[in-house]
């Protein structure tokens, strides 16, 4: 439906005449209905990405294709979107419902079927009988559904919403989360989210775009992202709790590696993208990381080391285990678990994962 072809963008900084590549080929199709979620870092490229399917920024090179129509020069009240930005702007001389109605009033719809779509669309964000309320007498999530209405009144065919819900606190946000999540189901239009939180992106996403310095590191589904991450970088920005990675060094293609630190042998299901002899980083969630007090002798990999923390984060016990001079593991336990082991700092533990469970990746990518 909507297809992002090799898009390039270059800011030049007029001081130093110098131009920063702030966006360096990126493509991606999106599909009709599709909710879709930019997420990255701050100063990635989100935003910019953004402005550029609406049209409020022109590419340095790549094209726009909408329907199979080429929108790259369209301005963007000529393309079929509608951006929600961070900070949305009511007017705060007219009521909820003028505002609502904006957009309509300037196309000169008829008076009546203004009001339908009006009404239809503050219904939409549980917003009836709003109307005639002025903006300054809102809550900050009931003036951002006021901003989702405004948008939606306009019948996009695809919504862009940058970072909408970021000045909301943790509560709101979740329950704003999975209304908006409801909201993109009942009117089946193509959302394409930007945030830089991940849980939010998790909640939200059928496909999830991570962005790194101007380009995709992956684009995949949230399960998949979690379970299979390209790169170290997509493998760490999302999770909870990541493993501090452990270096080594490849010593057979066969799945083995040597941990240096140590010289004890690991095994991995999962190389990505190095050859024999190389530095390794491996990796592995918390959650699939298991302790014992014991030596046991299973096909696991097992590693020897010492408490540092132990520290009560609510659902669990999170315990740090230092593997190496400068490794650590966290491993999340639940509460019973960790009270019958009765662990405390300094005490020596075996820490355990499978091979299927750990990922290996070129050192170069933990920058
Ligand atoms: N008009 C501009 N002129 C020059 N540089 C710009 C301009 N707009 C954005 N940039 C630069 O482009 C880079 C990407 O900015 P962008 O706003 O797209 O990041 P972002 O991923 O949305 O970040 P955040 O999460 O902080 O909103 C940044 O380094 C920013 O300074
Ligand atoms: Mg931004």
């Amino acid at each position: 439906m909507l297809e992002i072809s090799h898009i390039r963008k270059k800011f030049v900084n007029q001081s130093l005449g110098q131009a920063a590549t702030v966006l360096d080929d990126v493509s991606l199709t999106i599909e009709s209905g599709e909710f879709f979620t930019l997420l990255g870092p701050s100063g990635c490229g989100k935003t910019t990405l953004l402005r550029i399917i609406a049209g409020l920024e022109q590419p340095t090179s790549g094209r726009i294709l909408f329907e199979g129509l080429d929108v790259t020069s369209f301005p963007p009240q000529r393309r079929p979107f509608h951006t929600v930005f961070q900070k949305h702007a009511l007017f705060p001389h007219l009521t909820i419902f003028d505002n609502v109605a904006f957009g309509l009033r300037i196309q000169k719809l008829p008076t009546r079927e203004i009001h339908e779509r009006v009404e239809t669309a503050l219904a939409l964000v549980k917003l009836e009988g709003f109307d005639n309320r002025l903006p300054e007498t809102l809550s900050g999530g009931q003036s951002q559904r006021v901003a989702l209405a405004r948008a939606l009144v306009n019948r996009p065919k695809v919504l862009l919403l940058d970072e909408p819900l970021s000045a909301l606190d943790l509560k709101l946000r979740e329950e704003m989360q999975a209304e908006l999540r409801l909201l993109q189901r009942q009117v089946g239009i193509t959302f394409i989210y930007v945030t830089h939180d991940q849980q939010e992106a998790f909640t939200l996403a059928d496909r999830i775009g991570v962005m790194k310095a101007g380009r995709f590191e992956q684009i995949s589904s949230p399960e998949e992202l979690y379970d299979q991450p390209k790169s170290l970088f997509a493998a760490q920005f999302v999770g909870a709790n990541i493993s501090l990675p452990v270096f080594g060094e490849v010593q057979g293609l066969r799945g083995s590696f040597e941990f240096s630190s140590c010289g004890q042998v690991l095994r991995a299901h999962h190389l990505i993208g190095q050859s024999e002899g190389s530095r390794v980083v491996a990796f592995v969630r918390p959650e699939k990381v298991s302790i014992s007090t014991s030596q046991r002798s299973t096909e696991d990999n097992e590693l020897s080391g010492s408490i540092m923390q132990v520290s009560f984060r609510g659902p669990y016990t999170e315990v740090l285990v230092q593997i190496g001079p400068e490794a650590w593991i966290p491993v999340l336990l639940d509460h019973q678990q960790a009270r019958a082991l009765e662990l405390h700092v300094g005490q020596a533990i075996q820490v355990y994962f499978r091979p299927e469970d750990t990922v290996i990746f070129r050192e170069e990518e933990s920058d």
